[in-house]
């Protein structure tokens, strides 16, 4: 009997296995929706979000009648919203500019003036939507995306409920899009995540951390559960420590805004870095469903706390002027808008433990900065030394630790380091690298993370983005070092291009430990 041709499936019960296996690997298309993007002026908007759209308008995967609302107090038509839209577009998209995506996206920009407290805009807003579902068939589906000060959170989700838009009928739906910080303790992030569930669901409400859009941080799954080499090794009776590194070369020259009083522990190590730790230390999930996996990252963060005492267990710093490129950088108490007795650290690291069977007596070091000596964020799994080496000293002057470097960017990658013999006479072994990298080994670009995160939102796809409950134990994590730190005077000096204070050395020299130089 020949097969029916692709298409008949569904009725013959037959299914097309070359079919299935493409439906899955392609991305799936969003239906009909609109976003409406509230602070678009902003930097966030302007340089990730508007592009993103853009780019996966440009790769087929929004519906041809998406919708884009810009709200915010500025006096803009629908055509300078747009041209906003496409000077966005043209200086920071990923994917080739072309006219006809443009043309087409631009159809759907509209514009709503109004302040977050104007009963009214709001009201105009409801207006404008309902239009667009008439007009243009956007289904009366719709995603909110709050890329504002946390502190108007409150005000924008209440009035979002006022106008009759976060609880849509029948199979419509509302989302809502919800950019760090979460909250700046465990406190403030209870009363901000129920402020958000008292007007969205948990099911409708979106947390972004980018870092989880990022395609080296997914693989991070397929290469602990999709392979048989790792897990063996991926436990305490192997590896040492853990070391994730998140450090940036740009200084806070112009962010004093958002930056000032927050400081680097709050911006990054709070969730991207404990994001990375959760995926790296959780156990396998049953399947990769987004319950289970949440299951599994909750259950590890629940089981991870600060080493004590916190003073030799953590370390924080402020950047002070250097040489960074070849040129002359200043301070951050020197930078625009920073105030000149600011204690707003740069940088900051911390000491983990994860009290499971699989990592007991294994610390997890995380640290970040910015002004340091380059820019890179890896995971390394640094291993025990062998029990035994059969050689004599001398040999293994120049062996290291065994190491297995993930690296999430850039030069996208995973490196394997071990000990090998220098080609000669003599038995000497040295460190060498085994790398493999995206560059080569895949021909397509990988998404941008905001690509992936947006279209997952319009899909109702909610894997990648972190729940309430891992927001709270991530803070709940860190709160201890935030005290601590407050109570104990300035952050520690470093200066610019370097790799943050002599605190943050000590900290792992005081175990015969040392951080990797990237
Ligand atoms: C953001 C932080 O979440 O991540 C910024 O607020 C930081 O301070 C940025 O610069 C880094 O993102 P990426 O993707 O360039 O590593």
């Amino acid at each position: 009997m020949s097969p029916p041709v692709s298409g008949a499936g569904a009725a013959t019960g037959w299914q097309n296995p070359l079919r299935d296996k493409l439906d899955k690997r392609l991305p799936r298309i969003a239906g009909p929706c609109a976003v409406v993007i509230f602070g678009v002026t902003g930097d966030l908007a302007t340089k990730k979000l508007m592009p993103a759209i853009y780019d996966l308008a440009n790769r087929g995967l929004l519906p041809p009648t998406f919708s884009l609302v810009g709200f915010a107090r500025r006096d803009w038509t629908d055509a300078d919203f747009g041209d906003i839209v496409l000077k966005a577009v043209q200086a920071h998209a990923r994917t080739p500019f072309r006219q006809e995506v443009w043309d087409r996206l631009n159809e759907g920009i509209r514009f709503v003036k109004g302040a977050f407290d104007e009963d009214a805009a709001f009201a105009r807003l409801a207006e404008t939507l309902a239009k667009l579902d008439a007009e243009r068939g956007t289904g009366g589906n719709h995603a909110f995306y709050l890329s504002i000060p946390p502190k108007a959170f409150p005000t924008v989700c209440e009035q979002l409920s006022t106008s009759g838009l976060t609880r849509p009928d029948g199979d419509r739906w509302s989302r809502v899009v919800i950019e760090k910080p979460f909250g700046h303790d465990l406190e403030s992030a209870k009363s901000l995540n129920q402020v958000v569930n008292s007007v969205f669901p948990e099911s409708s409400v979106f947390r972004i951390d980018h870092y989880l859009g990022k395609e080296t941080v997914q693989n991070i799954l397929a290469l602990r559960f999709a392979n048989q080499l790792f897990d063996p090794i991926w436990n305490a009776h192997y590896v040492d420590h853990v070391q994730i590194t998140m450090a940036e070369d740009i200084g806070l020259g112009g962010r004093a805004g958002y930056y000032d009083g927050v400081g680097a522990a709050r911006d990054v190590i709070q969730n991207h870095l404990i994001q990375l730790l959760a995926l790296t230390a959780m156990e396998e999930p049953v399947n990769f469903s987004p319950a289970e996996l949440q299951a599994e990252k909750i259950k590890v963060l629940s089981a991870t706390r600060l080493a004590e005492p916190l003073q030799e267990n953590t370390s924080r710093g402020q950047y002070t002027a250097g040489w960074q490129g070849g040129q002359k950088v200043v301070g951050l108490l020197e930078e625009d808008g920073f105030s000149s007795t600011s204690t707003t650290e740069t940088f900051a690291a911390i000491t983990l433990e994860v009290d499971t069977r699989r990592w007991a007596g294994v610390p997890f070091y995380l640290r970040t900065g910015k002004r340091l000596g380059r820019r890179v964020t890896e995971i390394a799994l640094v291993f025990k030394r062998a029990p035994h080496l059969p050689f004599d000293a001398t040999m293994t002057d120049e062996l290291g630790k065994n190491a297995l470097v993930i690296r999430v960017q850039p030069d996208e990658g995973i490196t394997l380091r071990f000990g090998s013999k220098v080609p000669g006479h003599a038995m000497e072994v040295r460190d060498v690298n085994m790398d493999f990298s995206y560059g080569s080994a895949f021909a397509e670009e990988s998404p941008e993370a905001y690509e992936r995160l947006i279209l997952d939102v319009l899909l109702g796809e909610p894997s990648l983005f972190p729940v309430n409950q891992e927001v709270e134990l991530s803070w709940q994590i860190l709160d201890p070092a935030l005290e601590h730190w407050a109570s104990h005077g300035k952050p520690d000096p470093y200066e610019a291009g370097g790799w943050g204070p002599q605190s943050a050395f000590e900290m792992l020299q005081r175990t015969g430990r040392e951080w990797r130089r990237p």
